[in-house]
C-alpha cells in the first residue's frame, strides 16, 4: 500500500488536537468553542486516514458550510496529482494511491451518502446537523466496517449532540470518549484576543455557548416556531376581526405591519418595507386597515411613533398606543413567548420572520432579575416586534386597555 504522508502538507496538530486524533475510541465527541481548531483537526484526521487507505466522509451541516472544507482538501491534495492523487471536483472526492478516499458531503443532502459505507465519518459542527441526518443517514454508513465517528462541534443548546456528549462522557467501555475545550485553548494570540473581546461584547448566553462551549439551557426564546409556521397569506374573511401590529422603522431598518386574525389567532399577512416617507406609510397602513375590515391597530408611541399615531388618529384610524419601557417590553414579549410555547398562535411560513424568531434571545438580565430581550447584534427584530404588538392587541383587546395599569392607553376600539 502506497501512502503519501511525507509529501502531504498538513498542519501540525497541537498536542491537545493530537490527543483527540490519536485516541483509540470508536466514537469521539469533541465539544469546543468557535475558532478552537475543529475544522483543522477534522480535516487533518480525515486526510491522513484516507491516505492510509480508509474510506472517509467529512460532513458539514449545509452545502454552504462544506465549501471551505472542500477548498481546503483541494489545496492540500491538488499539488500531488502527479503522485497518484485523484481529485474529482464534481463529486468532491479525493482518492489516494492507497485505495482510500475522502469525500466532502453536507447533511442537508443526506441522500448523497445513503447507501455508502465508510471507515471513518467526521461531522464538522455536528450540533447543527439534524438528529435525523445523524441517526437515519450517517450512522448506517458506519455499520459495514464498524467504522469510526468523530463529531466535532460548538454546542447548540441541549440537542442530540449534547446527548451524544453525555453518553460518551459516561461510557466505561472505552468505545466512546468525549472532550471539551473553550476557544482559548487555541494559543493563537488573535483568537485569544477575540475571545476576551467577545466576553465584553456578546450576551452572557452567547459567550458561554459559542466561546466557552457550554451546553446552555434554554436557547431560543420562542419555541415550536417551525411547527407553527404553516400558513400562507390569507385574504380577509367576512365576519372575522383583525388586528394590525406596527413596528415603525428607525434609521436603517424596516417598517413592518403584521395582521392577525382575531378569530383564528393566525398571522395572515405581513407587510415589510423600507425607505418610504411617513405620509405614504400612513396611507399604506390606512389601506391595510380598510382591507381587513377596519382592523384595530397597535403601535408603539416611543420616538417617532407618537407623531405618527397622532397623524393616524386625526384621520380616524382605530389605533391603540403601546408605550415601551423595560417592564412593558418584558410583558409584551413574554405574552408572545407563551403564545408559541402553548401553540396558541399560527404564523406565516416566511423566511425572514422565522429567522428573526429563531435568533431572538435573552440578551442579559436587568437588576431586578427580569430579562432584556432582543435580536443578536447585527440582526433585526422588526417582524418579531410587529407580531408581538399584534398579539398584544389580540389578547388585551377590550376594556382593560383603559385600566391605567396597562402599557396601552388611548384605546378607542
Ligand atoms: N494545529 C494548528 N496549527 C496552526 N493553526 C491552527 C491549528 N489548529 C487551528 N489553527 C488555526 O486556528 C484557527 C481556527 O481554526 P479552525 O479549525 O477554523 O477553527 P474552528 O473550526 O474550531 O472554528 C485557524 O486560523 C486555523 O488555521
Ligand atoms: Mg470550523
Amino acid at each position: 500500500m502506497t501512502t503519501l504522508t511525507r509529501a502531504l502538507e498538513l498542519p501540525q496538530l497541537r498536542p491537545d488536537q493530537w490527543a483527540i486524533a490519536a485516541h483509540a475510541a470508536h466514537i469521539k465527541i469533541v465539544c469546543a468553542g468557535r475558532r478552537f481548531g475543529k475544522t483543522v483537526l477534522g480535516g487533518a484526521v480525515g486526510i491522513v486516514a484516507a491516505n492510509g487507505g480508509s474510506k472517509v466522509a467529512w460532513i458539514a451541516p449545509t452545502y454552504r458550510n462544506s465549501r471551505p472544507m472542500w477548498r481546503w482538501c483541494e489545496s492540500v491534495c491538488s499539488p500531488l496529482t502527479r503522485d497518484g492523487i485523484e481529485v474529482a471536483r464534481a463529486e468532491r472526492i479525493i482518492s489516494f494511491p492507497s485505495g482510500g478516499f475522502i469525500g466532502v458531503y453536507s447533511a442537508d443532502n443526506p441522500d448523497s451518502i445513503r447507501g455508502e459505507a465508510f471507515h471513518l465519518t467526521i461531522i464538522d459542527e455536528a450540533a447543527r446537523v439534524s438528529e435525523e441526518a445523524w441517526t437515519d443517514a450517517i450512522q448506517p454508513t458506519l455499520a459495514d466496517y464498524d467504522g469510526f465517528a468523530l463529531l466535532i462541534s460548538t454546542p447548540k443548546g441541549k440537542n442530540w449532540f449534547f446527548n451524544e456528549f453525555v453518553a460518551a462522557q459516561s461510557d466505561l467501555t472505552g468505545r466512546a470518549h468525549a472532550w471539551h475545550a473553550p476557544t482559548n485553548a487555541n494559543p493563537n494570540p488573535n483568537i485569544r484576543r477575540a475571545f476576551e473581546l467577545a466576553r465584553t461584547r456578546v450576551s452572557e448566553r452567547t459567550f458561554r455557548q459559542e466561546w466557552l462551549a457550554e451546553f446552555v439551557e434554554g436557547g431560543a426564546v420562542f419555541r415550536n416556531v417551525r411547527e407553527l409556521a404553516t400558513l400562507t397569506r390569507q385574504d380577509p374573511v367576512p365576519g372575522h376581526a383583525y388586528v394590525i401590529g406596527v413596528d415603525w422603522a428607525r434609521t436603517g431598518d424596516l417598517t413592518v405591519f403584521a395582521v392577525l386574525d382575531k378569530t383564528t389567532r393566525q398571522l395572515v399577512y405581513l407587510d415589510r418595507f423600507t425607505g418610504i416617507d411617513y405620509p405614504t406609510q400612513a396611507e399604506r397602513l390606512g389601506a391595510l386597515n380598510q382591507r381587513y375590515w377596519d382592523a384595530q391597530i397597535i403601535a408603539e408611541t416611543n420616538a417617532m411613533g407618537k407623531p405618527m399615531t397622532e397623524f393616524l388618529q386625526a384621520r380616524g384610524l382605530p389605533i391603540s398606543e403601546f408605550t415601551t419601557t423595560a417592564a412593558s417590553k418584558v410583558e409584551l414579549i413574554d405574552a408572545l413567548i407563551r403564545a408559541f410555547e402553548y401553540r396558541e398562535i399560527r404564523i406565516l411560513q416566511d423566511a425572514v420572520l422565522l429567522g428573526e424568531l429563531e435568533a431572538y434571545e435573552e440578551l442579559r438580565r436587568q437588576a431586578n432579575g427580569k430579562p432584556i430581550y432582543g435580536a443578536p447584534t447585527g440582526l433585526h427584530d422588526d417582524c418579531v416586534m410587529a407580531l408581538a404588538f399584534a398579539w398584544w392587541g389580540l389578547t388585551h383587546g377590550g376594556s382593560e386597555f383603559s385600566s391605567g395599569m396597562s402599557p396601552l392607553a388611548g384605546y378607542r376600539g
